[in-house]
């Protein structure tokens, strides 16, 4: 199976599990519009001013960040590879009357695309759960180039490599990931606003679907962090910031995660710190 079908393949095991993530996140748009927000501290630190900005958001899913972010005074454009995710972004958007443009691509292909037109963001932004779907970085980030005006920036907030080391109960059981190396999932996109029990839903959770199986397997690659630093920089981008979390927000990846203000979530007491998530801010001169 090459790349692009490989991309294509999670694209159906995407479509399959957006019902199911929708179903968890109770009066989403009541709380957005009533100026609440699905973004944590760290992204906005990172991303810093956004009034009147153009923002590209890139592996969007159901648009609750984006339309966060264009409640920070963003132009907002997000992008997908999800059918599902977009027409449930869009649904989300017309429901709160934000102005987010959204488009259904893989976002290789759109991001080509768009820079042959001379389309331009002074910021391009993702978050969460995002690098481990990218078969080529050198490309990504090269894409992320191609389409950020001079003195833009690139953000990007996800799970630290380190954490995938270890298994549930914290023992190292793999090596640290590199070269993205492919790892098929029989069981496809599970139920992580499920599991995340309301870290991913600060408008409030609904018990919703419940024992989602997903018919749709998924591919994943594995990368490390030196390896999407090098990437960003080979593609001509300042790091600015990269920080390292101890903790996570929302996502449980150890058993027995301690529940700290905020919705973030961090190892036992026991355990000793790890970095569990990381920020980059990356500008283009
Ligand atoms: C874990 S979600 C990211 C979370 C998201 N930032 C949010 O706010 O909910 C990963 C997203 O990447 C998308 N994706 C995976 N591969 C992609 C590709 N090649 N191009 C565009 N989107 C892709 C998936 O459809 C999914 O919506």
């Amino acid at each position: 199976m090459d790349r692009r079908e490989r991309r294509e393949q999670n694209r159906s095991s995407w479509n399959a599990a957006v019902e199911a993530h929708d179903s968890h996140r109770a009066n989403l748009p009541g709380f957005l519009r009533g100026g609440g927000s699905t973004l944590f501290p760290e992204e906005v630190g990172l991303l810093g001013d956004l009034e009147h900005k153009t923002l590209l958001h890139l592996q969007c899913n159901s648009g609750g960040d984006s339309v966060s972010l264009a409640g920070l005074g963003a132009r907002v454009t997000g992008i997908d590879i999800s059918d599902e995710a977009i027409v449930s972004a869009r649904r989300l958007a017309g429901k709160t009357g934000a102005r987010v443009r959204f488009e259904r691509a893989d976002l290789y292909d759109w991001l080509r695309e768009a820079a042959r037109e001379g389309r331009g963001f002074d910021v391009v932004f993702a978050s969460y759960g995002v690098v481990c779907w990218l078969p080529d970085l050198v490309a990504w980030a090269g894409g992320i180039t191609g389409v950020l005006e001079p003195g833009g920036c690139f953000v990007l907030v996800d799970f630290h490599p380190v954490a995938d080391i270890f298994d549930r109960d914290g023992n190292h059981f793999r090596d640290y990931p590199s070269g993205g190396e492919p790892v098929y999932l029989p069981e496809g996109v599970g139920d992580y606003v499920a599991a995340s029990g309301g870290g991913l839903t600060p408008a409030g959770y609904l018990e919703g679907a419940t024992g989602f199986r997903n018919p749709e397997g998924a591919h994943l690659f594995r990368w490390g962090l030196g390896e999407v630093v090098t990437a960003l920089a080979g593609a001509g981008l300042r790091i600015t910031a990269l920080h390292e979390y101890p903790y996570t927000n929302g996502e449980r990846c150890l058993a027995g995660m301690r529940e700290l203000p905020g919705r973030r979530l961090a190892p036992p007491e026991n355990v000793p710190a790890i970095p569990l998530m990381y920020g980059i801010r990356a500008e283009s001169d």
